[in-house]
């Protein structure tokens, strides 16, 4: 693979038969900490990552303890369909069975593989902007075309709007809360676009991979819904939430009929086996899952408060563990920040790639108080 200014070619004219070969653009993401700095200063902390919104609790011990009691298994195939997990899972979400349920190594493969089986040429998917990217580049992939949707005032969905112009779409992926904007939408109007599209044969993807952060879920997430809306598949993340980025788990939550169409189109073994009981150790601690949601509490409004004081800012409501941040008045760019900001050990997120988002808006995600105090520190420096 040649790395070339963003473009990868997936091999060079002079290799291989000559076939036309597919070029991408890379996909731009916060959390790239391996090409900003040496392993070294990210192992000793030198480097603070607010551009990837993973917890700074940290994962939980058990699941650490886990992971080394079961190196063992290395030498093993892990279970195919990771059953064991797609069992527990189900129990969690009360009223589902392991047929509901699939595993992705990381939701973002989940997100692939649905839309290599329900999108394809001649399908269109409805996206409302700003919204995480994946979605449109595993739609583009299967040859689908992509519609987006702007959103309300202060970023809220527009309801209405999609549901006007889901009548001409196979597809709508939503993302609650959503990347990068913070906002959470009630699930009675989630479901309102849900009722709407099982009447015109459309899919509903709702990626809740920030779900976990919220606290009152019951009122938000749509997992158990999956029971009553055979059109619609829900994804949840265990990277952000349990610090387990760099494992790779994921799940996702369906009909039966759904699951099934999943299962058939995805790799065998995609989950290695220490992920498959990370993840069980991480949902089986809730004691955990409330030490991060009490941190994050606590930092979120910390930092609402200390960034509201910032004159050039214009600072978002968020529902969730990340923050975005209009720039235009300081008159630097979200690039130019992020720029900065490494230069002082910190990585912040320039939100320029999103659809919907001018170039002046950067994106932090809660980090630790002393962390979030440097942050502060340096964005009051601008
Ligand atoms: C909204 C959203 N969904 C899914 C993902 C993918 O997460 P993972 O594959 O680590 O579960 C991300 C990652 O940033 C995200 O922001």
């Amino acid at each position: 693979m040649i790395l070339e200014g963003g473009v990868y070619n997936l091999l060079s004219s002079t290799q291989g038969p000559r076939t036309k070969l597919a070029t991408a653009r890379l996909p731009v993401h916060g959390g790239n900490v391996w090409d900003a700095t040496s392993e070294f200063s990210i192992r000793t902390g030198k480097l603070i990552d607010f551009s990837s919104n993973i917890s700074p609790v940290g994962p939980p011990r058990k699941v650490l303890r886990t992971i080394k009691d079961n190196l063992w298994k290395l030498g093993y195939y892990p279970q195919v369909d990771s059953f064991n997990l797609r069992s527990l899972i189900a129990k969690k979400h009360k009223g589902l069975t392991s047929e509901n349920v699939i595993v992705g190594n990381g939701s973002c493969e989940l997100i692939y593989l649905f839309a290599d089986v329900f999108a394809q040429k001649g399908t269109t998917a409805l996206i409302p902007e700003p919204t995480f990217s994946e979605y449109e580049s595993a739609v583009r992939r299967t040859g689908g075309k992509v519609r987006g949707v702007m959103p309300k005032d202060n970023f809220n969905l527009d309801v209405k709007a999609i549901m006007d112009l889901a009548s001409d779409c196979n597809i709508v992926m939503i993302c609650n809360p959503n990347n990068p904007t913070g906002t959470l939408i009630e699930r009675r109007e989630l479901l309102k676009i849900i009722d709407h599209a099982k009447d015109r044969d459309s899919w509903v993807l709702i990626d809740e991979a920030f779900m976990d952060f919220i606290g009152n879920q019951k009122d938000y997430s749509l997992a158990r819904e999956v029971r009553r809306h055979n059109n619609l598949f829900v994804l949840r993340s265990l990277t952000k939430f349990y610090s387990l980025a760099g494992l790779r788990i994921g799940y996702g939550l369906g009909s039966s009929r759904i699951i099934e169409a999943l299962h058939s189109a995805k790799v065998p073994w995609n989950v290695n086996c220490l992920a498959q009981v990370a993840a069980e150790a991480a949902l089986k601690d809730p004691k955990h899952a409330a030490r991060v949601r009490e941190h994050l509490l606590k930092e979120r409004s910390f930092m609402m408060r200390r960034l509201k004081t910032i004159p050039r800012l214009r600072v978002h409501d968020s529902k969730t563990n990340f923050i975005l941040i209009n720039t235009r008045e300081t008159g630097l760019t979200g690039k130019q920040i992020s720029e900065r900001s490494l230069k002082r050990g910190m990585m912040i997120r320039d939100c320029s790639s999103f659809r919907g988002l001018d170039k002046f808006y950067i994106r932090i995600s809660m980090k630790t108080r002393r962390q979030n105090m440097i942050l502060l520190d340096f964005l009051r420096s601008l």
